[in-house]
């Protein structure tokens, strides 16, 4: 297939592509490289030993988009295209709304008028807010609780309404849960933009020496030790479950089904720091300090749902995405 990839510089992004060239895919990728770089496309292209297409442009500049549509049939999508900070986007909320609604909006307007109706969708576990219950399946309520994940319900809405008016729509929502890790040759991973909001960034860099301390936001949950639980799934895992979801949605035919990708297991704010820590060989710095605003006790996942229809289960271990990430952070301190 000749997939186009939104936002295919960033970082599941990167990593998507890199298993679409493997797989034979042609690639075509549209990233204004905002929170980017022009240098992951060189590494997809290193890792893979295949080239892809790849336009400097906004998803929402529906002229540069329609040129690409109109080079070369397109025959499925895969959206990353987006703003993804939970913090910024409750200061920020328009350029939330504006950007990331935006550019589906004219994601879809062209898809239409180019009669392209194959589509994944990078959703988020962000849209069940604080679960009453866990693990999470698919049935679990839906109910984002900042900005950002109001975002990504209401493209989940979009989409929905969208197969429901028009059945030749084949679109499945991926919701993510806390991708982490880095590609194992060394060669390709998350490159935050500033502070990292994410805990496995921010302590890998802390591993490296670019930062002082972690603070662990909290150690007086409900937990066996006392700090927050969630369902940490390597990235390599996550663009593999991409591509089967590429590949079932001809079988599945048409319609908007919505899947968890994660590993079903739970890791603690302190299970990670240990293994992270036997992994780099070293201690890592840090401090229990008060719980971040928002944050769940535990979240992980049910992926049953994607593993019987996607014939996809997550295989990498958090030793895995420790190992990966700190081969990633130790060889590229300052990121790319
Ligand atoms: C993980 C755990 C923190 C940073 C976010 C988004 C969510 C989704 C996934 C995209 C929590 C703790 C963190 C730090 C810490 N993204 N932590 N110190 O909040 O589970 O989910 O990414 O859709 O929408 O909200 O991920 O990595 O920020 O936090 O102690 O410096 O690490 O409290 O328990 P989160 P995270």
């Amino acid at each position: 297939m000749r997939v186009l990839v939104t936002g295919g510089a960033g970082f599941i992004g990167s990593h998507t592509c890199v298993e679409l060239l493997a797989a034979d895919h042609d690639v075509v990728v549209i990233d204004n490289l905002d929170n980017s770089s022009r240098a992951a496309i060189v590494a997809i292209e290193q890792i893979s030993g295949k080239s892809l297409t790849f336009l400097e442009g906004d998803v929402a500049d529906r002229v540069a988009l329609e040129k690409l549509f109109a080079q070369a049939p397109i025959d499925a999508v895969i959206h990353f295209a987006g703003l993804k900070a939970v913090g910024e986007s409750v200061a920020n909320p328009m350029r939330y709304y504006v950007v990331n609604l935006g550019t589906t909006m004219t994601l879809v307007e062209t898809m239409r008028s180019y009669g392209v109706t194959r589509l994944v969708f990078s959703s988020s576990c962000t849209v069940y807010g604080e679960p009453e219950t866990v693990p999470i399946t698919e049935a679990t309520s839906l109910r984002a609780v900042n900005p950002y994940g109001r975002t990504k319900l209401i493209q989940e809405e979009l989409f929905r309404d969208l197969a429901a008016a028009e059945p030749k729509w084949q679109i499945s929502l991926l919701r993510y849960f806390n991708p982490v890790g880095a590609h194992p040759s060394g060669g390709l991973g998350e490159d935050p933009r500033g502070v990292p909001n994410n805990i496995m960034p921010f302590l890998m860099q802390v591993a490296v020496g670019r930062r002082e301390k972690l603070s662990v936001f909290g150690g007086d949950y409900g937990t066996p030790d006392g700090t927050a639980i969630r369902d940490y799934i390597h990235v390599v895992d996550l663009a593999e479950g991409h591509l089967a979801a590429l590949a079932a949605l001809d079988q599945h035919g048409p319609g908007c089904r919505a899947y968890n990708l994660g590993t079903g297991r739970g890791t603690s704010v302190k299970e990670l720091i240990t293994v992270a820590e036997q992994v780099v060989g070293k201690p890592i710095n840090y401090e229990i300090v008060g719980r971040r605003p928002g944050d769940a006790a535990v979240v992980y996942a049910d992926p049953s749902f994607a593993a019987a229809e996607l014939g996809w289960t997550a295989t990498r271990d958090v030793v895995d995405m420790c190992a990966d990430h700190w081969r990633w952070q130790s060889s590229h301190p300052s990121g790319f």
